[in-house]
């Protein structure tokens, strides 16, 4: 592997192996949701506790300050919105120049296996990676569902995981799911996990964080489940916990617990 790929690796998955992505990246397709209405003031808080920031070039340069940053996983896929016809209808939307001008350390697109797209998809992942692979920039693959949330299920996503390595992605971004250790296990590049709309408890994401990390993910690329959560700051600091120190899904929410009652 060239220098330049492993070095923007080795920025994005840490000495540990593990690793933690903090999305901002929905209004791309889905306008302000709720708690990213202003991108600026829900990240500034979360920053000091993420390994990297996974982000669309606009709200990269207007949302984020250059001097106080963390490594930028630059979203580069889109051209679809919740009001089109076809989520699955996404095209490149930024260039790898665009992502070296911004320093970004990879990029990620979206694929959606099983869809109308399905092709156009696959094909635009496998370009992105030749481009990729040309100049250093590691390619996350993103197994996208639209708005078909139950297909978050082995052996779909266990599907899509392994295309998108056999593609060439450098890392995968999927769901949690039962069995999920065969996801990981048929995928021979790291996998992430996804937390998709926000779940009723909190203590439901430490779990389900700390059992796919048991079954071989790699860390999270997770985000409505943490910024839209009431305590944000004590979320991630919870769910870093479970990455980076391994503690357990009680461990997490003690620590929670202690955060958003301002002790820790
Ligand atoms: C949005 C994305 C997000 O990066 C991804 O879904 C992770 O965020 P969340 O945990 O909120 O699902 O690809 O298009």
């Amino acid at each position: 592997m060239d220098w330049g790929m492993q070095n923007r690796l080795a920025q994005l998955i840490q000495a540990d192996g593990r690793c933690l992505f903090l999305p901002v990246d929905h209004g791309y397709f889905q306008g302000p949701i709720r708690q990213l209405e202003c991108p600026r003031k829900t990240l500034e808080p979360l920053l000091p506790y993420t390994d990297a920031i996974f982000i669309t070039r606009g709200v990269l340069r207007s949302c984020v300050d250059p001097h106080k940053t963390k490594p930028i996983i630059l979203r580069v896929s889109g051209g679809t919105s919740m009001e089109g016809k076809n989520l699955a209808h996404e095209g490149i939307t930024t260039s790898m120049e665009e992502a070296l001008r911004l320093n970004a350390c990879a990029v990620g697109i979206s694929i959606f296996v099983g869809t109308d797209y399905e092709h156009d998809s696959l094909l635009n992942l496998a370009k992105l990676v030749d481009e990729g692979e040309r100049y250093g920039v590691p390619v996350m693959a993103v197994t996208a569902v639209g708005r078909e949330l139950e297909k978050r299920e082995f052996p779909y996503l266990a599907m899509s995981c392994r295309i998108a390595a056999e593609l060439g992605a450098r890392v995968v971004k999927t769901y949690y799911c039962e069995k999920f250790e065969k996801v990981t296990g048929g995928c021979p590049v790291p996998v992430v996990i996804a937390g998709g709309p926000k779940v009723p408890t909190g203590y439901e994401v430490l779990k389900f964080v700390h059992d796919g990390i048991k079954r071989g993910a790699i860390g999270v690329n997770l985000g409505r489940n943490i910024w839209q959560d009431e305590y944000p700051v004590a979320m991630i600091r919870a769910i870093r916990a479970i990455i980076h120190e391994n503690a357990t899904p009680d461990q997490a929410q003690n620590l929670y617990d202690s955060v958003k009652g301002g002790k820790t």
